[in-house]
């Protein structure tokens, strides 16, 4: 058996198990070290409690032979796909088929296997920096050609820096597929419907498919859109994934949705359109067994008036983190980016970034993400998490000033 040649061309671990490596590592050798994780962007408060009673009462109906559930629907059962389409999307102007909307248990899952949908040789493009995972999955599909002085040779990099205003500009030549995250991991920022036209007329003159990464939506607070379907003529050009995890605390619960509308199209093999729907219904029906009952019940109670604001409470209190990391840093004196319409605050380093996550670690024991982990325009920068606890945030950005 030989082994998937283009894992061997990956550049070292995924950037959050080589964080999570060097932090063990140095928590071994110094064992007093009290770290403080600003780093991956896990969530720490609890689940909201109305989540938890429609999470319990879903296992206490497994308990009866009249409500218990195996095997549920590939795609998601029709109460949270409904509750997605009336309390999600309709109220944003955007009406879906229920058969647009396809529950997963995350937004990793679907935005790293919808490239399953692409042909081998289609070419990609990110916005640069860009949550690895568009550009780990790619790789691992050999789409991405060689790695090497930190760039992958066959993807179109589309930088997001100062400069331009972390506004990234439509590539310059046909791809075949653009990555959007908006709000933006790891920048914090966001786009308007005016800055995301022009991605929506490019795929649309090119036959190029979005894929829109909208995990950061509950975190908006500004005139930006918190889908892409909110752009005029998005629905035959985009797919969007969202998720649980941020907006209600699920990192550790697993649950999210995908929207393919029908009109977004794909060319096959004799040159007809084919529906990216129906493949990827095809995709679930083969390898997935859907998300379990209970959880889909939980995610379900998200959508209720006291799931709402349980879960809008949590946000603001990750949000006002957010809004204490960008004023501590720059009362120390750092350039902050982001961090107001999401979870993540983007600040510019004195030194290259890897250097500086060494020296936070080592001399403020605060953990955060290099800027360079996410892509070559990600040097020189440094993404911190508002999911910690206030104390822990505060705590936090002390030893950061002090240093
Ligand atoms: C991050 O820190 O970028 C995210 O937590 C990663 C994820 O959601 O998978």
């Amino acid at each position: 058996m030989h082994v998937n040649p283009y894992y061997e061309k990956l550049p070292g671990n995924y950037l959050f198990a080589e964080i999570a490596r060097r932090v063990k590592a140095y928590s071994a050798a110094h064992p007093d070290a009290d770290i403080i994780k600003l780093g991956i962007g896990d969530v720490t408060r609890p689940l909201a409690p109305a989540v938890v009673n429609a999470m319990k009462k879903a296992a206490d109906e497994m308990l009866a032979p009249a409500t218990f559930h195996g095997y549920g629907p590939d795609y998601g059962y029709e109460f949270l796909i409904d509750a997605i389409r009336e309390k999600d999307y309709a109220p944003r102007g955007v009406a879906l088929a229920a058969d647009e909307v396809f529950i997963s248990d995350g937004a990793k899952t679907d935005t790293s296997a919808i490239q399953e949908l692409f042909a081998p040789d289609a070419r990609i493009a990110v916005t640069d920096p860009v949550y690895p995972v568009y550009v780990d999955s790619n790789a691992m599909a050999g789409r991405l050609g060689d790695f090497t002085d930190g760039r992958w040779n066959r993807l179109t990099y589309l930088p997001c820096n100062a400069e331009n205003g972390f506004v990234p500009e439509p590539p310059k030549e046909p791809v075949d597929v653009i990555y959007l995250c908006y709000p933006n991991n790891p920048t914090g920022t966001t786009l308007t419907a005016a800055q995301l036209t022009p991605f929506v007329e490019y795929a649309r003159k090119y036959g190029a498919l979005i894929v829109y990464d909208a995990a950061y939506k509950a975190f908006i607070t500004s005139q930006v859109p918190h889908s892409i379907y909110e752009v005029p003529g998005a629905r035959e050009v985009a797919i969007e994934c969202c998720s649980f995890s941020k907006t209600a605390g699920f990192t550790g619960v697993r649950c999210a949705y995908s929207v393919i509308p029908h009109e977004v199209t794909g060319i096959g093999g004799n040159g007809q359109r084919v529906e990216l729907n129906a493949l990827w219904k095809r995709r679930m029906g083969s390898k997935f067994n859907g998300v379990s009952y209970p959880v889909q019940r939980a995610a379900e109670a998200v959508f209720s008036p006291e799931g709402q604001a349980q879960c809008a409470e949590a946000v603001r209190y990750y949000r006002e983190n957010a809004a204490l990391i960008r004023r501590e840093l720059q009362t120390a004196g750092y350039e902050v980016f982001g961090g107001v319409d999401a979870p993540y605050v983007w600040m510019k380093t004195p030194t290259d970034s890897w250097a500086f996550f060494d020296r936070l670690l080592d001399q403020a024991h605060v953990v955060g993400t290099p800027g360079a982990g996410f892509g070559p325009s990600g040097e020189g920068y440094f993404r911190l998490t508002a999911f910690n606890t206030r104390e822990k945030t505060a705590q936090a950005l002390e030893r950061i000033r002090r240093l």
